[in-house]
């Protein structure tokens, strides 16, 4: 059964590791989250964005999906399913379709709004028991062909949003979406040590974890982060070996044209680079 990620998060915050959302785009990466998690025992969350939820033709198909394969799988480990930077539209959405968790991304109102806009799905939430995630300061990304810098939230307005009662914060600290630029300056451990001070036990997320050096991730970890989101690197690994596999030319050999077989390679990288940053964030044996 799918659980909030409230509990989970309150234990990593107080055991100093951190709990991977995994961003899910079809059977593939789902089944291959799902069985690393329970493999390594430890706590895990999927992530889905409005983009990736349409993609599998709506919320219901998800949260059927990702049912069905825990009872089929027998996954017994924590599992949230997430809705990833949700508009307040697509979160009421989700919290219908049968979601345990999900994220409001109002970082791109004015705080008054963001707050006010937080403070409604905080009620609704508490009610479902369900998971609630707030976002303050927006964490940039390529658009357009503009790399942004990550912007770095103002943690006044931090502690203001996790008053309200959200399950996990997400606060830009620098971070960035996607790749990083040869020029990015890093996180701003200065930032996530003020928003640590002034929100005490609020387990913290860090959006944008690919190519976030290792050294980085565990200073983060000690400074109060207790959520960290991948989803490039699962796509970069994925379509590395997908490309591999038929530059090899292995789909031309004898049935490697089966799908089961074709998508096999790319499903393995993916429970490689979540078994990687599992042990990175030191989840394993958690659950
Ligand atoms: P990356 O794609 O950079 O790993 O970021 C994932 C993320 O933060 C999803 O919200």
């Amino acid at each position: 059964m799918l659980v909030s990620a409230k509990e989970m998060l309150q234990k990593a915050k107080a055991g100093h590791y951190a709990v991977g959302q995994f961003n899910i785009n079809n059977l593939e990466w789902t089944k291959a989250i799902l069985q690393t998690a329970q493999e390594l025992n430890s706590p895990v969350i999927l992530g889905v964005s409005e983009g990736a939820g349409k993609y599998m033709t709506g919320y219901k198909t998800v949260v059927g999906m990702v049912n069905g394969m825990m009872e089929e799988l027998n996954i017994t480990v924590p599992v949230a399913l997430h809705l990833d930077h949700g508009s307040y539209e697509g979160c009421l959405k989700c919290i219908e379709a049968g979601f345990s968790s999900i994220m409001f991304d109002g970082s791109h109102y004015p705080i008054e709004e963001n707050v006010a806009k937080t403070t409604e799905l905080v009620k609704i939430t508490a009610e479902k028991g369900m998971s609630l995630e707030a976002e303050v300061g927006s964490i940039g990304g390529e658009e357009d062909g503009v790399i942004g810098k990550g912007e770095c939230a103002d943690p006044k307005e931090c502690k203001a949003i996790a008053d309200l009662g959200v399950t996990m914060l997400a606060a830009g600290i620098g971070n960035i979406h996607g790749k990083y630029p040869d020029n990015w300056e890093g996180l701003s451990f200065e930032t996530l040590d003020a928003i640590q001070q002034l929100t005490g036990d609020m387990p913290l997320v860090l959006h944008g974890g690919t190519g976030i050096p290792e050294d980085m991730i565990k200073k983060a970890i000690s400074l109060g982060v207790a959520k960290i989101n991948v989803n490039t690197e699962c796509q970069l690994a994925f379509a590395d070996a997908t490309r591999k596999y038929i530059e090899a030319g292995k789909d031309l050999e004898g049935k490697g044209f089966d799908p089961r077989k074709l998508l096999a390679p790319g499903a393995e990288a993916i429970k490689a680079t979540v078994k990687e940053k599992m042990e990175l964030f030191g989840s394993v044996g958690k659950a």
